[in-house]
């Protein structure tokens, strides 16, 4: 995502790790020269397991030695038998591409009505009106699943923030001057669940469609698990802390082996505002967890606190604990009230890939999108059986962090009272950055989508870029030298880190890991900064973001960088999506987007010949042209001769 800043402030967008350290009190550089220091030793262990540029050893061979990335170097310009189209160059225009012998189709766009009652809703100049605001198509698609109901296919996608100026054209750089204000921009983010279906004429939404649903800002929530009840989850509005209200900030998404849709409140904190500007002025007196989650006097320009109490933090300071959390809805069921899953933790979260244990266990990968924040693994202290009940399968059970050796091994640590020395479960989950820092997880290069292969007992996660790697500590004030799986200073290209699990177990607590690519520039960098043996000019991009498997088992990697093509991103174009061979290393171009927009989101309809893929914060005109404004949309992409797409 990309954020406006307040109106007070310089307009120029910031990315939301840009914004938090630009405005909330972050540790200083401490202790630089060691930090400094010890990223330099660790480049001695890296010649050794990793090498860089062209003739190189390809990079983690010897720590998986079969089925590994034996990667070719080669093939990225060759279409091979595993990729059935010709791979397609950069593009730095304002609109879609895809291979020769595909196509693409706008299905749903920003302000769309999915009900009739809001056919007069008008985006043409981005005045619509706030009463059928939460009867539309959200703004800023990300993570979304398909999901097949008794003949029904229901595509449930997050909306992941608004662009104020846009929705909001009547006031000065779209900071609401109302109530109205608010509540239109919070009813434009959240989730949209809406029936489609296929005809002669392509893919449509099923307006007025029983499946047709929309989930804001304001949308009922219950609150389950270890933390639901405790004091810290409890405001004036709900003395019980097991109901709240809204989801924020969906980023990416996942999908349980029963059926239903999860979505991933990321950054959170920048929805909530102060009447007393206590937190900016007074650090060290924040409420606890406020500067390690970024929560400030200011928030992101959304106003809200100004017009609506429950996100004024000096009237309700416990608000922001009841977001940052996994909620799981039923698409199935329009009437459900979506769940927040306290078990898995409180952070920023992207998504959550959902994997069974051989014995049946539920275990969750989630990552929390931070420079230097942590990977995370829960899994359930019961087995799911088919058919049977799902309760408490996402709360009862053991939340741990990731811990990453230099050796390619590495070990879930439990997050406990007893492993973190805090009060209780309630404040392991609540303030799970602190639990994780406790027990010395490994800091990563902002973990974004995490997805295991259906072919292989392997998980992976898009570690999209960290230009603080090496150089400053967390928002917690962990040291973040260079390390095993985030080998270099000033990350700003990304890499996706590989595990597999001991005993071919998603519950077992430890595992073997190597880098599956390392992004980078090799046009410009013979060094690590050129990128692991499988990118060369022909393939290469920058911040590998979404991610997904298909049922042949190739996984397709969606960008969410620089797209200035110039200096250190000359020659990677416009946000991209790639497709990669697992066992080969082999990486392709497949699809770009349009410039200004990251490529997010990304699922493929029941009969497997058509893929959805979401396109964000779009620049120009796209997709309607003729000078109208960008909306953020999800298009289809098939092959012409209809065949399966993945
Ligand atoms: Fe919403 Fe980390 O991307
Ligand atoms: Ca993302
Ligand atoms: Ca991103």
């Amino acid at each position: 995502m990309a954020i406006d800043k307040p109106s007070n402030k310089v307009s120029t967008k910031l990315s939301a790790d840009d914004w938090d350290e630009a405005n909330f009190p972050r540790p200083n550089d401490n202790d630089f020269d060691r930090i400094v220091e010890r990223a330099i030793s660790r480049r001695g262990f890296l010649g050794g397991v990793l090498a860089f540029g062209s003739g190189a050893a390809a990079m983690g061979m010897g720590l998986f030695p079969t089925n590994s990335t034996a990667a070719t170097g080669t093939a990225s310009t060759v279409s091979t038998n595993r990729f059935p189209f010709t791979p397609i160059p950069i593009q730095t225009d304002g609109t879609v591409h895809v291979p020769a012998g595909y196509s693409w189709n706008t299905l749903v766009s920003w302000g769309q009505p999915l009900f009739s009652d809001a056919d007069g809703y008008d985006v043409t100049k981005g005045g619509g009106a706030v009463e059928k605001s939460d009867r539309v198509f959200g703004e800023n698609t990300d993570g979304m699943e398909i999901f097949s109901y008794r003949g029904h296919e229901i595509l449930a996608i997050n909306n992941e923030y608004t662009n104020r100026d846009i929705n909001l054209p009547a006031q000065q750089e779209g900071v609401p001057a109302n109530a109205a204000d608010v509540l239109k921009l919070q009813n434009l983010q959240g989730v949209s669940i809406m029936e489609i279906k296929e005809s002669e004429n392509g893919w449509q939404v099923v307006k007025d469609s029983p499946f047709n649903r929309r989930i804001t800002h304001n949308s009922p929530m219950k609150i389950a698990g270890p933390a639901a009840g405790h004091d810290l989850m409890k405001t004036a509005a709900d003395s019980t802390g097991t109901k709240s209200l809204g989801t924020m900030n969906n980023c990416g998404s996942g999908r349980t082996p029963w059926g239903t849709y999860l979505t991933c409140e990321e950054n959170f904190n920048g929805y909530f505002g102060s009447s007393e500007a206590i937190q900016d002025q007074k650090p060290n007196q924040s409420p606890r967890g406020y500067d390690r989650y970024g929560i400030g006097a200011d928030g992101w320009g959304y106003d809200y606190h100004k017009w609506d109490a429950r996100f004024d933090t000096a009237k309700n300071p416990n608000e922001p604990h009841r977001v940052g959390w996994v909620v799981e809805i039923d698409p199935s069921k329009p009437d459900s009230t979506p769940v927040k899953h306290t078990g898995l933790g409180r952070f920023k979260h992207e998504n959550a890939e959902v994997a069974l244990a051989p014995d049946g266990r539920v275990v969750v990968y989630m990552g929390d999108d931070e420079r230097g924040e942590f990977l995370y693994r829960f899994v359930s202290k019961d087995v799911y059986v088919p058919g049977g009940s799902t309760e408490g399968l996402l709360d009862n059970g053991t939340l741990y962090v990731a811990k990453f050796n230099d050796d390619g091994t590495g070990k879930w640590l439990a997050l406990t009272p007893e492993t973190t020395g805090m009060a209780s479960l309630a404040e392991v989950l609540i303030f799970a950055r602190e639990a994780g820092s406790a027990v010395g997880a490994t800091t990563m290069d902002r973990p974004e989508w995490i997805r295991v292969n259906p072919h292989a007992v392997e998980g992976y996660c898009c570690l999209t870029n960290n230009k603080n790697r090496g150089v400053k500590p967390n928002a917690g004030g962990d040291d973040t030298p260079t390390n095993g799986p985030n080998p270099r200073e000033s990350n700003h290209y990304g890499q996706i880190v590989r595990w597999r699990p001991h005993n071919d177990d998603y519950a077992s607590d430890t595992f073997d890991w190597d880098l599956y690519v390392m992004a980078g520039n090799p046009d410009v960098y013979s060094n690590e900064y050129g990128g692991s043996k499988n990118i060369n000019a022909g393939n290469m991009f920058n911040s590998p973001d979404g991610m997904a498997f298909d049922s042949n088992g190739l996984i397709w990697i969606q960008t969410d960088g620089k797209d200035n093509n110039e200096a250190d991103f000359a020659g990677m174009g416009n946000n991209q999506m790639l497709v990669g061979d697992p066992v080969t290393g082999e990486i392709v171009r497949f699809m770009t987007g349009p410039k200004g927009s990251e490529v997010t989101g990304l699922a493929w309809s029941v009969d497997r010949r058509t893929m959805f893929v979401g396109i964000q914060h779009p620049g120009g005109d796209w997709p309607d042209g003729n000078g109208a404004l960008p909306r953020s949309s999800i298009i289809t992409v098939k092959r012409n001769d209809n065949k399966l797409i993945g």
